[in-house]
């Protein structure tokens, strides 16, 4: 008999949602004959029946280069610890019974989680408690254990660069030095990768606590060799040796993660006190989120959208797709989310960096 299956997308958004939509629609649809229902924003739809309707071939017609997600997202919903308003205050209430009883209202047979590691936890405890629920790992910070890439990240990667190319030019003619402050919340991947992509000349990354005075020297020794301006990197998650992470706003209950942000303003400041240089400061913020997916991004998240049907099919349940080199195969969600996958500071991307003469801040 066809089946039902559910798809989500949670989290923050991040180029290659759509792609993994259609991938999933279409072969559900052409290969399998099943139905498939959409579930708006996130877990949060799952509460609410209004939000879950039927996506038809004709639903994900030209979503394929669109960033964002046809079915919108949060990264605040989590169906474990809701958050609601009682007597003027808030409480968090488990509402997972509520998310059960609805997938099975909604004669969902399984559902296909797309997330990072904090979606993809929940779609592990609703498995946990019977659900029959895949993931495709999705993020743009690539930090999910067991997939060598999450899509989003390529795009990113490709904003990143891009942005460093232009400071370039304007670093050069006006002798500063440019901060470009990335995201990637723990993790260094995008700082890293785009840094050395982009000809950067600092990189600043969570994995390796900062010291300033080497920083300061090397961008003095450029000038002495006579390359009067500098181009740093810094991944959000950075921070100083011995000091701690800047945050921007806090997490308000277990429903929430705290936000990063504000470490390109401070090494800016910690700069001017030893060089004596312009030093201007671009945060590059959600641009690293949105745009058309590139073309590795398209294919990845196509690849991963069939192979979740594909697993369904095949009852693997509580497990998520992933990319091991350039094949697409299955691992527990459990193995995926259990700790963040970080740049190793002393593996072959760091020594690269180092011997292209980058510095890393220590
Ligand atoms: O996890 C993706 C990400 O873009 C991180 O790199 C960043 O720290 C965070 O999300 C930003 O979240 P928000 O969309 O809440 O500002």
């Amino acid at each position: 008999m066809g089946k039902k299956i559910g798809i989500l997308t949670g989290g923050g958004d991040c180029p290659g949602l759509n792609a993994v939509i259609r991938a999933v629609v279409k072969s559900a649809v052409i290969r399998h004959a099943w139905q498939v229902i959409g579930i708006e924003d996130g877990f949060d739809g799952l509460l609410d029946l209004a939000k879950c309707k039927p996506l038809t071939l004709k639903s994900v017609q030209g979503i394929l280069p669109r960033g964002g997600t046809i079915l919108g997202t949060t990264n605040h919903g989590n169906p474990f610890c809701y958050p609601v308003e009682q007597n003027g205050k808030t409480i968090n209430v488990d509402y997972s019974d509520r998310v059960i009883d609805n997938i099975r209202a909604l004669g969902i047979n399984a559902l296909i989680a797309v997330g990072g590691e904090g979606s993809l936890k929940i779609a592990l405890e609703l498995s946990k408690k019977g659900i029959a629920v895949v993931g495709v790992p999705k993020t743009i910070d690539n930090d999910l254990q067991e997939t060598d890439f999450t899509f989003g990240y390529n795009t990113a990667l490709e904003t990143a660069t891009d942005a460093l190319d232009k400071l370039h030019s304007t670093a050069e003619s006006h002798h500063r030095v440019m901060i470009l402050e990335v995201m990637g919340r723990y993790a260094g991947w995008i700082a890293l990768e785009s840094g050395i992509a982009g000809g950067a000349d600092v990189i600043l990354i969570p994995e390796i606590p900062y010291r300033l005075e080497p920083v300061c020297t090397a961008i003095k020794n450029r000038s002495a060799r006579g390359s009067r301006f500098s181009i740093i990197v810094a991944a959000e998650g950075a921070f100083p040796d011995g000091g701690s992470r800047i945050v921007a706003k806090q997490a308000e209950d277990c429903s929430s993660v705290e936000r990063l942000g504000g470490i390109g303003h401070y090494v800016a400041k910690q700069l001017e006190q030893c060089l004596d240089m312009d030093v201007r400061v671009t945060v590059l913020g959600h641009l690293q989120r949105g745009g058309s997916p590139t073309t590795f991004d398209r294919a990845l998240a196509s690849r991963f959208g069939v192979k979740a049907v594909q697993m369904i099919a095949d009852g693997q349940f509580g497990q998520m797709a992933c990319l091991r080199g350039r094949n697409i195969i299955t691992v527990p969600i459990e193995n995926a989310t259990r700790d963040l996958k970080l740049v190793d500071p002393d593996g072959e991307i760091v020594r690269t960096a180092l011997d292209l003469g980058i510095m890393l801040g220590r």
